[in-house]
């Protein structure tokens, strides 16, 4: 664990935690805009129905964990098709041919990208607006966006902790995987495993557990507890409050963090190093600076697309929010800038 207070900070935490509390209910999504969602979810399922009537279509990434941020018009969408190659020559030929189809039936801006590490097609369903990501057979993002959730249910601070660190992270431009900073989901792996580390910890470590909910994906056991009622109340022998766990966060990143050798992963209390997971040399584009194992895909290094500038950008900002934290003279101030464009 790590200690259990940040040093001394001279703003008066139980205003700043009024104030988060207050952003993350602006945050949220309304119930009008889930309403909006739901539809839109219903409109693209029945889409993909009509032309694959074969498949099954499951909704993943935020808006089915609910670690999403009102008023973001995006769904992940996963197809998937039996006695499909899980390789991703074939699931190129079908996206190939799915970017085709979704033209012909009036989506605009179709986008395939069939030569991705997972292929994808993208598209802008005209009628609700929404924009949408289609992969097929992504069978480790559904199972990892139900694990996200089955922590978000065990203690309410995470999905607070995560709407503000995403709120932050699209701020301040440190939240696109494509320019060489994290993607959502590796934020989202940070702030669970952050909650973990607690003394005592706001969370369990859900795969050291017995599994209730068990999965094989390709090579990958998939296998963890998902008994969230009986882990219901787990963190409540810690006590700190969300703004004590975002300035805690900052502290972690900025000065705590062993980025040479650390590497974060949520699926076991004990320390990771780079040497263990072999993630020391550079190979091709994949660098390991700022390492983040999934929690699946044990290869899968969530920081490979961090490149030198990107990690120094990160960096600077995690000092940068720390700082504003420790010397802001009011919370109002902390947060303006804070959250600064
Ligand atoms: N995902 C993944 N591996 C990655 C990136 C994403 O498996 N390298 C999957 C995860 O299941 C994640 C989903 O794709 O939940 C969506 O990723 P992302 O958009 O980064 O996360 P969201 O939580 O949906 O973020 P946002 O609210 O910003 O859309
Ligand atoms: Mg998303």
């Amino acid at each position: 664990g790590m200690p259990s207070l940040p040093p001394p900070i001279r703003l008066d935490l139980s205003d700043l935690d009024a104030r988060l509390m207050q952003l993350v209910e602006q945050l949220a999504p309304s119930a009008e805009q889930r309403a909006r969602q739901q539809q839109a979810w219903a409109a693209v399922q029945g889409l993909l129905q009509a032309l694959w009537p074969q498949a099954g279509v499951h909704l993943f990434g935020s808006a089915a964990n609910e670690l999403d941020i009102g008023g973001s018009n995006d769904l992940d969408v996963c197809l998937e098709l039996e006695g499909v190659d899980e390789t991703k020559e074939a699931r190129g030929e079908i996206i190939s041919q799915l970017g085709e189809q979704l033209e012909q039936a009036g989506m605009l801006n179709v986008f395939a990208i069939p030569r991705a590490r997972m292929p994808v097609v993208k598209f802008e369903h005209p009628e609700t607006g929404y924009k949408v990501d289609i992969t097929v057979n992504n069978r480790l993002a559904v199972v990892n966006t139900k694990l996200l959730r089955d922590y978000a249910a065990i203690d309410p601070r995470l999905r607070s902790l995560v709407l503000l660190v995403k709120h932050w992270a699209k701020r301040r431009r440190c939240n696109d995987a494509y320019v060489g900073t994290l993607s959502s989901y590796a934020y989202v792996l940070m702030c669970i495993s952050h909650l973990q580390a607690r003394s005592p910890p706001v969370l369990p470590v859900l795969q050291e557990m017995e599994p209730t909910h068990r999965r094989t994906i390709g090579n990958w056991c998939c296998d963890f507890c998902d008994d969230t009622s009986a882990l219901a109340g787990f963190g409540r022998g810690n006590g700190e409050s969300v703004a004590a766990l975002l300035a805690c966060f900052f502290y972690y990143w900025a000065h705590q963090h062993d980025f040479r050798r650390g590497v974060v992963t949520v699926r076991q209390s004990s320390a990771m190093t780079k040497a263990m997971k072999g993630w020391t040399t550079r190979v091709g584009l994949e660098r390991h600076l700022f390492c983040i194992e999934d929690p699946f895909e044990l290869s899968h290094d969530l920081g490979r697309t961090v490149h030198a500038e990107g990690c120094d950008k990160l960096r600077h900002e995690f000092r940068r929010a720390w700082d504003v934290l420790r010397h802001a003279g009011s919370s109002s101030q902390a947060l303006q800038e804070l959250l600064a464009e």
